[in-house]
This record gives C-alpha cells, sequence and structure tokens, in this order.
C-alpha cells in the first residue's frame, strides 16, 4: 500500500506543532458528553490558542472527533479549523467513523496525509483504529508502512502520532483500552533513535513517559477530562487543554502544556461510563 506523502516548506529552522485531541463532536449544537458541551468546549479551546498568540505551522488532531459519527460534526470541525489557516493533519479515534473523516477532512487546509516532511522533521500519522473496538492495534501493514518511513528517513527527527496510547497512563480502566500490541511499535520506536516524540489522545489527560530517546505523551480534551491515577471511569472537572511543540532543527525540542482556564466545564459525575 502507498500513502501520499504531505511536504510542507516551513522557511525557517523551527517548527511549532500545535496538538489537540478528542473533540468529540455533535451535528446538535446542544450535544454534551458527560455534562460538557463539545462544541462551545472546542470553540473555547480555539479562542484560548488565538488569544495566546499562538502561531502553530501544523496542527495535529489525535482522533475521536465526533461523538454521534455524523457528516455535520465533521463539517463542524473542519469549518472551526479552517479559521486557523494553517495545515491540520487528523486521524481517527475509536469514536470516528472513517468514511465521514476522511470524507469531510481532505480539503485544504485539512488534510489526511499519513506521512509529513519538512526541511528538518518528518511526522507520520499511525492508525491505531480498530473497526468496532474501543481499544486499539497497530495492524502489521501499518508497522510495515512505519518502519519503511523510518529506514527511508533515518536521518530526520520524527515525530508519530497516533490516537490510542502505547505506554500506561496510570488509569487501570483506561490502561485496558490502548494500543494491545504496543510492545511491536516500542520495539520499532527503540530501533530508531530518529523518534523524539510519540503524541496521542484517547486518554483526555495530560501524561508524559520517558523511554530512551523517545517522549511518549498525551493531551487532554478539548471538552470532558478523566481524573488522572484513577483505577475505574472517573470524570475530571479540569479544563480542557492542548500542547505546542517547538522543533528545532538539530532535532531538539521544547513542549508546551497549556489549559483553557477561564472555561469551566459543567461535568456531570452523576454519568458513570460514556
Ligand atoms: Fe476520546
Amino acid at each position: 500500500m502507498t500513502y501520499d506523502c504531505k511536504r510542507l516548506f516551513i522557511g525557517r529552522p523551527e517548527m511549532t506543532v500545535l496538538h489537540l485531541s478528542d473533540p468529540h463532536l455533535f451535528a446538535d449544537d446542544q450535544g454534551s458528553l458527560l455534562g460538557v458541551n463539545t462544541q462551545e468546549s472546542f470553540c473555547a479551546v480555539l479562542d484560548d490558542i488565538r488569544a495566546k498568540g499562538i502561531e502553530p505551522d501544523v496542527v495535529i488532531v489525535t482522533g475521536d472527533i465526533s461523538q454521534d459519527y455524523s457528516k455535520a460534526s465533521y463539517q463542524f470541525f473542519a469549518e472551526q479549523m479552517a479559521k486557523l489557516g494553517k495545515p491540520v493533519f487528523t486521524l481517527a479515534g475509536n469514536h470516528d467513523e472513517v468514511e465521514h473523516l476522511s470524507g469531510c477532512l481532505s480539503k485544504p487546509p485539512l488534510f489526511n496525509h499519513k506521512q509529513i516532511l519538512t526541511e528538518h522533521w518528518q511526522i507520520l500519522m499511525v492508525s491505531s483504529h480498530l473497526e468496532g473496538e474501543v481499544h486499539g492495534r497497530i495492524s502489521g501493514s501499518e508497522l510495515a508502512w512505519l518502519k519503511g518511513c523510518l529506514e527511508d528517513n533515518s536521518d530526520l527527527p520524527t515525530m508519530l502520532y497516533m490516537h490510542h496510547h502505547p505506554v500506561p497512563v496510570g488509569c487501570d480502566w483506561l490502561d485496558e483500552i490502548g494500543v494491545r500490541n504496543k510492545g511491536e511499535l516500542l520495539e520499532l520506536v527503540t530501533q530508531h533513535p530518529q523518534v523524539k516524540l510519540c503524541g496521542f489522545g484517547h486518554v483526555h489527560q495530560f501524561s508524559e513517559h520517558k523511554i530512551d530517546h523517545a517522549l511518549y505523551c498525551s493531551v487532554p480534551s478539548t471538552c470532558v477530562q478523566f481524573k488522572r491515577h484513577s483505577s475505574d471511569f472517573a470524570a475530571s472537572s479540569e479544563t480542557p487543554g492542548y500542547a505546542v511543540y517547538q522543533c528545532h532543527a538539530d532535532g531538539s525540542f521544547d513542549k508546551h502544556n497549556y489549559r483553557v482556564d477561564h472555561y469551566l466545564p459543567k461535568v456531570n459525575f452523576a454519568i458513570s461510563g460514556y
């Protein structure tokens, strides 16, 4: 299988990557997840990015874009993201309708390329989506593609992005539903020292885990968060968040985590699942 490669000209040694995840949008503007209006919280996140003056070169959204699988939810996402005026790359989470996602999110400035090459970096969008399942898996063909990209560009510092978590985040209920064959991915990353970062969503919280040369890190959802260090399902009253990676030409990067402090999500704690 071959995939289109997107080449981005950044024009300076620094590159700023904005990482968002898990908007869980509905077609209905009153749609809510665990009490949180997801369109409203998503727009609050985008407003916060603009208010902070963050100017990304690339935006990565690691799945669970829709909660109701509707075409309209993807169209709403596309309209809002297009206002940023930056290239946006997405991949599917367990809540996504793959056909609608690829159909609605492939018109510039939204792209569904799996490989992005800049002058100094390679970004790879790795699918962990498993149709009909909540947990993730990286298929044999996906691993083979990833290996090929890493071998072909061994001189380029690389960031991997996926939906599910390939490392435990310390919540038993979530760690059951991460990437099931994470050992295969971790082995591949270990063999390729140019992989500097593996970013993911799904866990609705910030996490960081360093293994050898690679930092594994998640971002919160743009809507409701899950309680950290909880063995069973539990929501959290934390505000939405996102991360910005400032990537340098020498392969190093600085990571900044942000919370949308002015937006207080109205979480319904009586709901015991999602
Ligand atoms: Fe999610």
